[in-house]
């Protein structure tokens, strides 16, 4: 049997029963294809390696080593989550990397955004491949968030797609067991395995994150001044319900200001940009109507609270023609 297909006769994992079932069966199959042996993984925070880390947890325990890289450019609040929830309450084997000063003066001065993000992923691996030099000995599996889409777009060829190319002297088996789940079958086991909801229901994030929204050449205060309007967005909209709801929401800063008045006197400021998107493949999107109440109230938030920004603009650009990310 072809162990990257589903077979035909597997049932959709829609219920909590359903879920443990498959909880149950995968920390037998885990445990049976580890043995005592050590598993790395690469935690990006986002859903499906979260809850592959959680599922191996439960199955190994501290057998299972996370390796965290913080590049910079998470949202306000993530990788502190990432600890939070893997350290204090899963009592994991995590390694957290700061890696922020190394990507952001790599990417200093650097404004074209495929240029952007080739030195994002080579160095996201670089880092990766450093820490996994490190316990390389002690460690025979690599764990990865792989899903059931991911093999059908690479028609099973994609064996590394979290973690790009490691090292061909670094041997590793991977352990994904939860290849043949869709995205809705990966929600549900992560609520049996207590994830926090707003972990479970995070909506799709770049890799090379913040550093494709503040756009062009990245500077420290427009990142900051980009994460503060990015949470006040992200708050808002799971105030307002939203949260699952819209497919993706996000703030964008460029580098160019707008003139303002701030108290009487002339302001010279970036703009933030709002995105909104519903979409099923993100092949083609639509741009949804959102409550003016709620655009206000962010606007008005974004004004009053970040520093540095002057005006707010919601993006009304379907896709086609305009990508998701401005870059
Ligand atoms: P676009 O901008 O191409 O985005 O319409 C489609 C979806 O892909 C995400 N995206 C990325 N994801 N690395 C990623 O892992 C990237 O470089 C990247 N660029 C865009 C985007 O957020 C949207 O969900």
């Amino acid at each position: 049997m072809d162990s990257n297909k589903r077979p035909e006769d597997m049932e959709r994992i829609t219920t909590p029963e359903l879920a443990n079932a498959f909880i149950d069966e995968q920390v037998d199959a885990i445990r049976a294809q580890v043995g005592d042996q050590k598993v790395l993984l690469a935690l990006s925070g986002g859903v499906d390696s979260s809850v592959v880390a959680a599922l191996l947890i439960k199955a190994i325990g501290k057998q299972l080593i996370c390796v965290h890289v913080n590049h910079g450019l998470m949202r306000k609040g993530e990788s502190e989550q990432v600890v939070d929830v893997f350290q204090n309450q899963l009592d994991a084997n995590l390694v957290y990397v700061d890696a922020t000063d190394r990507f952001l003066e790599l990417l200093d001065g650097v404004a074209e955004p495929e240029a952007k993000r080739k030195i994002i992923g080579a160095e996201f691996i670089r880092v990766f491949e450093e820490e996994a030099r490190k316990v390389g000995d002690e460690v025979s599996f690599l764990a990865q968030g792989t899903i059931y889409p991911d093999i059908l777009e690479s028609d099973g060829v994609k064996a590394h797609h979290n973690v790009g190319g490691l090292p061909d002297d670094l041997q590793f088996e991977l352990c994904e067991p939860v290849k043949l789940l869709y995205k809705d079958e990966v929600r549900v086991i992560g609520r049996e395995l207590g994830l926090p909801e707003s972990m479970v229901e995070r909506q799709p994030f770049p890799g090379p994150g913040l550093g494709v929204r503040c756009l062009g050449a990245i500077t420290r205060d427009r990142l900051g001044a980009l994460r503060e309007a990015d949470a006040i967005l992200r708050e808002e909209f799971a105030a307002a319900g939203l949260e699952g709801k819209v497919w993706q929401y996000f703030v964008s800063v460029p580098d160019f200001r707008a003139t303002g008045v701030r108290d009487g006197v002339r302001a010279f400021e970036w703009p933030a940009i709002i995105r909104a998107v519903n979409t099923v493949d993100a092949m083609t999107a639509e741009v949804p109507e959102l409550d003016w109440a709620l655009l206000k109230k962010i606007t008005a938030r974004i004004l009053d609270e970040v520093p540095g920004i002057c005006r707010v603009v919601y993006d009304l650009t379907p896709k086609p023609i305009g990508t998701i990310e401005w870059e």
